[in-house]
């Protein structure tokens, strides 16, 4: 099991030397600063909330905390990028969200809080370098650096599994979005060089090498989601209504994980239309996300790229998550040279795709997908080349 303690360190870039120095400059003392990544899907995508198997990456942009205690109750909370500095009482922490970018750092607070954990006074300064609402776990990766940050002051070490449950706890009672693991999961554990096939029911995972040559290519449709409003929780009541009705079909279903393809099927015209569709996604999308491990495990790129192809499909008229802009992202892709597979990643009403594309070919690839997006929806997107990096950590 991999433990706190033997969480990534490296040394700081110029960046990061800055946020240094600008904390010293706002709050007079020299602080440790936490990182934490946020991440892309290759495939499972809305299967972690339904015990299922996803197949993310953490990827090169992170988020950065720079704490040092203070000697009073306060937790004063800035940030570089984000509007507005926070101040509260640590005894008298807010019970909700207040609205603002802070609830991320508050929500593991006030978690680690009821967990009985000692909280210390301090002061935080906050860089986000995760592009916010494009699908790449901003969120997540917040919680998860504010985590580390906090756990740091008091030396309390916590397995990294539990930090990410600890976050998405946060994530869920505190903010009010019901994410599934993964976003925190894989900030938390992910690999340089790897994406990781995880288990959401056990937590087992295994990394799976990125074959070499290939790249990561992230294009931002530039249109924004924003989880925490109704439709990501809708369909998660939509499959827990379809496992309480497969539950009376066969005892042995406590998830949708539970639901065969053959279950499936035998019930196509039990179900109302909508949720019929969902369970379908989701029964599905499992077992190709297991096919693409193998796949990938084994350099079938050509089968990778089908079952990214079929997922986005599934995502577009089964889950119904995917919009006009990212289903034109995903066809401009489509033929150019070095393209092996993509898709739509993340929770979807916007956001970005995911491509793996050749590393010859990448930087291409990037120039002539801007321009058919452009053409298709007259939206200037960003397109970042990526590679899979390490998890969270503190820098040296
Ligand atoms: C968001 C959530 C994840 C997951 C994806 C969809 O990123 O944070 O838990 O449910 O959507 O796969």
């Amino acid at each position: 099991m991999h433990g706190y303690s033997d969480m990534t360190m490296r040394m700081k870039t110029i960046n990061e030397i800055h946020l240094d120095f600008h904390f010293e400059r706002v709050f007079g003392t020299r602080p440790r600063v936490f990182r934490a990544p946020g991440r892309v899907n290759l495939i499972g995508e809305h299967t972690d909330y339904n015990d299922g198997f996803v197949m993310p990456a953490a990827v090169g942009f992170s988020t950065y905390v720079a704490i040092a205690p203070r000697q009073d109750r306060k937790l004063v909370v800035h940030s570089e990028e984000f509007p507005g500095n926070f101040e509260f009482d640590l005894d008298h922490l807010p019970e909700k969200r207040v609205g603002a970018w802070c609830d991320y750092v508050l929500g593991v607070a006030s978690v680690l809080r009821q967990q009985g954990r000692e909280l210390a006074g301090a002061n935080l300064l906050v860089s986000g370098k995760v592009p916010i609402g494009a699908g790449l776990s901003s969120s997540a990766a917040l919680e998860v650096s504010s985590a580390f940050a906090f756990l740091s002051l008091t030396g309390n070490h916590l397995p990294l599994p539990e930090i990410a449950k600890l976050c998405r706890q946060a994530e869920n009672d505190f903010v009010g979005a019901k994410v599934g693991i993964m976003d925190q999961f894989v900030s938390c554990m992910g690999k340089a060089g790897h994406a990781f096939l995880l288990d959401c029911r056990s937590l087992e995972f295994k990394f799976v090498p990125i074959p070499a040559g290939l790249q990561l290519v992230v294009c931002n449709t530039m249109v924004k989601h924003d989880l925490a409003t109704g439709a990501y929780n809708t369909r998660r009541e939509e499959c827990e209504a379809g496992v309480r009705a497969f539950a009376k079909w066969d005892p042995s279903v406590h998830a949708l994980r539970d639901v065969s393809v053959v279950l499936l099927d035998e019930h196509a015209n039990d179900l109302p239309a909508t949720i019929w569709k969902r369970c379908s996604h989701v029964v599905r999308e499992n077992a190709r996300t297991l096919d693409a491990a193998r796949a990938l495990t084994t350099g079938d790129l050509a089968r990778v790229g089908e079952l990214m192809h079929e997922s986005h499909n599934s995502l577009r008229d089964l889950y119904e998550v995917s919009c006009r802009e990212l289903d034109l992202m995903v066809e401009a892709a489509e033929g150019l040279p070095g393209f092996c597979g993509g898709r739509m990643t993340g929770g979807g009403f916007g956001g970005c795709t995911i491509n793996l594309v050749r590393e010859e070919n990448a930087e291409e690839f990037a120039k002539r997908i801007a321009e058919r997006y452009r053409e298709a929806t007259g939206i200037r997107s960003q397109v970042y080349l990526c590679s899979a990096e390490d998890g969270a950590g503190e820098l040296n």
